[in-house]
């Protein structure tokens, strides 16, 4: 019989890749993919480490799952529970500590290797069952009973960085189906060492993968249904990698290669990336916004402040004039891109005239949407040693000042959309009954009340309404006729 799988992500885009090709790795030891976690064999939860919060989470989600197991070994069965991703990386030790009952942590490098842990945790377990055995056996002698014992989890763990890229022992075929919306990771890890960020330290190194190994992997989604491809990395925009053609392409290039290979799979077949960094917007990147056909006019591109002290402080290597000379080429190339951003407030040393900059940045830019964090120190980065760090009270009033702010642009920016036709992928159901979810091309989520749809239909919507965080729209003429 089928073991089942669930898997519970966490963090970026990039997690929901790995999640996918974890299954697609455990696929032929037997184990199929379950959305009830109460039916699970195994669970993986894949972590982030980006901000405390989010790693808290971590723990207080095995607390639920050491219950489930306790249950289930009091039954005679077990759950396998496996912790990966960048938590599990950056903190594998103090994880096998605080939840001695896991029982597989497997970094975000070495998940092409959970069959091999797989089979040394089902070899601990058979000879800590057999040891079991011999002292119940001794026990029941003794008239005792052996209850009441602690529950164990394996505690295989592994978070080396191999030599070798997982990405060349990760299986070919696709076997969870990506849905209207294929994921794929073209690029890994990160080299810039911004001092607030622990992902160069969880994610290792720069690494691009070959365009042959993207352009293959881009069929293998299209075959099985995807109709538009996230190309993914920390860095995205810094992919590199020698062509077919033994030329070194970049991420521009790449794009325009991938779009004329595949646009005749399908008349509106469409491509994004993320996530950029503003020192690798290079020119034939930009063009490509212009060119590309089924390049969507969306760029998500994170500065994390306006002020050039706090820039030079989080080691981004570019100044807030550089960005806005970025937005201006975007906009010059494809003048209807919607740009969307991340910033951190709180920073060590950011000053009320720090912030003041970054209230000036946005509204110079004018974002479609964004995301705003507190400063979160973590451990291991430089920033979490600067000195004149800023209080908590300080950071959440700047939040909540810039939110404000953000909030104003997408909700403007939504409202500008109200009676305007745009072209909606259906990508899954709403929160009410008979809703279904879509995106427009810039990346906003249209509610759809429509029996006639499905998701993966492709079709035109008329806006009827415009929020900050969504769209409502109607089948605009051609489209009803065609459902
Ligand atoms: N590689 C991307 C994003 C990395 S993480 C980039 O270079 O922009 C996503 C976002 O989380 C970051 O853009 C940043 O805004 C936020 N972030 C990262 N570390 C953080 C920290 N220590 N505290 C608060 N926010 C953080
Ligand atoms: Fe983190 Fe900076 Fe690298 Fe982005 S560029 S992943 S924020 S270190
Ligand atoms: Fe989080 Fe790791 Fe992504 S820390 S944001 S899951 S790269």
């Amino acid at each position: 019989m089928a073991k089942k799988l669930f898997i519970k992500t966490y963090g970026c885009q990039m997690n929901v890749y790995d999640s996918a090709r974890m299954a697609d790795v455990l696929a032929p030891l037997g184990y199929a993919k379950t959305e009830t976690p109460d039916d699970a064999d195994m669970v993986i939860i894949n972590t982030c480490h980006i901000r405390e919060k989010a790693a808290e989470k971590v723990f207080s989600e095995l607390g639920h799952w050491r219950i489930r197991k306790t249950e289930a070994q009091a039954r005679g069965n077990d759950v396998t529970i496996a912790v990966a991703g960048c938590v599990a990386q950056a903190e594998g030790e103090e994880i096998h500590a605080r939840a001695p009952f896991v029982d597989l942590v497997v970094g975000s490098q070495a998940y092409h290797r959970l069959p091999e842990l797989l089979a040394r945790m089902e070899r601990q377990r058979a000879a800590e069952r057999q040891r079991a055995g011999t002292q119940a056996a001794g026990a029941q002698a003794a008239g005792a009973q052996a209850k009441g014992q602690p529950v164990i989890g394996m505690g295989v763990l592994d978070t080396e960085f191999p030599v070798e890229s997982k990405f060349d022992h990760l299986p070919e075929q696709v076997v969870t189906p990506p849905g209207p919306v294929g994921f794929l990771a073209i690029q890994e890890g990160c080299d810039k060492f911004c001092t607030f960020c622990v992902v160069p330290y969880t994610r290792g190194a720069e690494y691009s993968r070959p365009a042959e190994a993207v352009i293959a992997e881009a069929g293998r989604l299209i075959d099985a249904g995807a109709v538009e491809l996230v190309l993914l990395g920390q860095n995205v925009n810094a992919w590199h990698g020698e062509g077919p053609d033994g030329v070194t392409w970049s991420l521009g290039r790449l794009l325009r290669e991938l779009n004329d290979r595949f646009a005749h799979r399908h008349p509106k077949l469409r491509w994004r990336y993320t996530t950029s960094h503003p020192r690798e917007m290079d020119d034939e990147l930009i063009a490509a916004h212009r060119d590309v056909s089924g390049l969507m006019p969306f760029l998500h591109l994170p500065i994390q402040s306006g002020s050039d002290a706090v820039l030079k402080a989080m080691n981004r290597g570019h100044r807030a004039e550089d960005y806005l000379r970025i937005v201006e080429k975007l906009r010059a190339a494809r003048p209807d891109i919607a740009l969307t951003s991340d910033f951190i407030t709180g920073f060590p040393g950011e000053s009320d005239r720090d912030f003041e900059a970054t209230l000036r940045l946005v509204r110079a830019v004018g974002f479609a949407q964004a995301y705003s964090f507190k400063y979160s120190p973590r451990p291991g980065t430089p920033g979490s040693l600067m000195p004149q760090q800023v209080s908590d009270a300080v950071s959440t009033e700047r939040l909540h000042a810039l939110q404000a702010l953000l909030q104003e642009q997408s909700a403007a920016f939504n409202r500008a959309c109200v009676g305007r036709s745009m072209d909606v992928l259906v990508e899954r159901p709403g929160r009410q009954a008979g809703q279904l979810l879509g995106r427009s091309p810039w990346m906003q989520s249209v509610v759809l009340n429509d029996p006639t749809l499905k998701i993966g239909d492709f079709v035109t919507v008329t806006v009827t309404d415009g929020h900050a965080n969504s769209l409502f729209g109607e089948l605009a003429g051609a489209s009803r006729e065609a459902a």
